[in-house]
């Protein structure tokens, strides 16, 4: 187990589509160990695995911080299946620690996924938790937030204060 570096904006890894997660044996398991590792470490609801290097298609999410009820989610060639209510909401990503952005979000998604298993799920959920997945989901086809904005002058914001846990991802 690792807390491994987190990638930064514009390094040319975070552009690449990731591929399909056919193998679920150890190397799996232990990219899934430094993600939890990773993330823990960080101010973060969310990572993909690109975030460290590692261009395969594997999301961790992990809202338990501001929701306990809810529970880490390991998400493995996640396919979002259904997108739903759409607003603006402000958004952050760990690889671009510097600024946040008004995105376009669904505030309620459904998504189908394997877990680190192996094992095919399917999960609906809604606002940071639902924000979080698309997010990190994005990262899998190599975009950023920053590809989402609608206008780079006006929506994009430098932070004043050192990122906190609130929807980075
Ligand atoms: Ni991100």
């Amino acid at each position: 187990m690792a807390v491994r570096e987190i990638l930064l904006y514009p390094d040319p890894l975070l552009k690449q589509k990731c591929d399909l997660v056919t193998d679920f044996g150890a190397p799996l398991a232990e990219l899934v160990r430094d993600l939890r590792e990773t993330l823990a470490a960080s101010p973060g609801v969310g990572i993909a695995a690109p975030q460290i290097g590692v261009l395969q298609r594997v999301v961790l999410i992990d809202v338990t911080g501001k929701f306990p009820e809810r529970r880490q989610l390991v998400l493995v060639n996640p396919r979002i299946t259904t997108l739903e209510e759409y607003k603006i909401i402000r958004e952050g990503c760990l690889s671009i620690p510097e600024f946040t952005a008004n995105v376009r979000r669904a505030d309620k998604v459904v998504f189908e996924a394997l877990d680190e298993h192996g094992q095919p799920y399917a999960h609906r959920t809604d606002g940071l938790e639902a924000i979080a997945i698309q997010h990190e989901t994005d990262h899998l086809d190599g975009v950023l937030f920053l590809d989402r904005v609608a206008c780079l002058k006006t929506d994009v914001f430098r932070r004043k204060t050192k990122p906190s846990a609130r929807a980075q991802s």
